[in-house]
């Protein structure tokens, strides 16, 4: 099967002319001859303005993934069903958590889904929510859960269960979209809280293929150790990826390193950057 992959949601923008950028990632999946698939609705500020600007009718859209239960890729749903109408949406069951982000300072904010679940379901979303792997259209899949394997992939020490900074949360809920193209696996992050690593070994596992073609989406690594960045550099450098198109959370430093190692490689993915493939 053939896809275009267009971003809608992400820190940065594009030249495209009017575009909003906001903290958050969203992505439009067309596949060649079928339904398009949102995955991630941003926070809500720039989806409906920027699918606008791009002539991307999200109404026939009917099917949409939350990567995870976080405020950047969720508070743009309920605008969303506002505008569009009635979707499924597929998910993990931990995406209504209660979350949060501590800093060093002890400032506590909350980072979890901004809208109650029967908010969402009133205004038109059908929840199908799952921890497993699941195929949901014709070579679309979702990874489920992702164990933690690696032990350098640490993650985000400063998300927590509640605002005493007491309970860690490893963010289970958060999974990653596979498409199989023509070319090869192509891998779709939202955050990428498991890692990167632990997430390509995952998708290896559940596909029989290490063919993966294309990693496009928010790798975190803003928000994680030097240990962590240096050894996901080391390991994606084995893979044999055609392209790394880096998003939303992965940060300028992590980018700027992954730039200068993987050359060939590794792209920006703002607002409006197509993967046709
Ligand atoms: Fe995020
Ligand atoms: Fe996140």
């Amino acid at each position: 099967m053939s896809f275009r992959v267009t971003i809608l949601c992400d820190n940065s923008v594009g030249p495209i002319c009017g575009a909003l950028g906001e903290h958050g990632f969203a992505a439009l999946i067309e596949p060649s001859g079928g339904e398009p698939i949102l995955f991630d609705t941003g926070q809500g500020a720039t989806l409906l303005h920027n699918a606008r600007l791009m002539n991307k009718d999200l109404s026939s859209a009917r099917t949409l993934v939350l990567s995870h239960g976080h405020f950047d890729h969720c508070g743009g749903l309920l605008p969303l069903l506002r505008e569009c109408g009635p979707k499924t949406v597929y998910a993990h069951p931990g995406i209504f958590a209660h979350r949060h982000r501590v800093k060093d300072t002890g400032e506590c904010f909350p980072i979890g889904i901004p809208h109650e679940r029967e908010l969402l379901e009133a205004a038109g979303a059908r929840f199908e929510l799952s921890a497993e792997f699941r195929e949901i259209a014709p070579g679309i899949s979702l990874t489920g859960e992702v164990p933690r394997a690696t032990e350098f992939e640490t993650g985000d020490q400063g998300l927590y269960c509640d605002c005493t900074g007491q309970e860690l949360d490893s963010t289970p809920d958060d999974q990653s979209l596979i498409l199989e193209t023509d070319k090869g696996l192509v891998v779709i992050l939202g955050c990428c809280h498991a890692g990167l690593v632990n997430t390509l070994e995952h998708v290896a596992y559940l596909t029989g293929r290490r063919d993966v073609h294309a990693v496009v989406g928010g790798i975190h690594l803003a928000f994680c150790g030097q240990e962590q960045l240096e050894r996901t550099i080391a390991a994606i450098k084995g893979l044999k990826l055609n392209k790394l198109a880096a998003s939303h959370c992965t940060g300028f430093a992590a980018a700027a390193r992954m730039s200068r190692e993987l050359p060939k490689e590794f792209q920006v993915a703002m607002v409006g950057y197509t993967l046709e493939v």
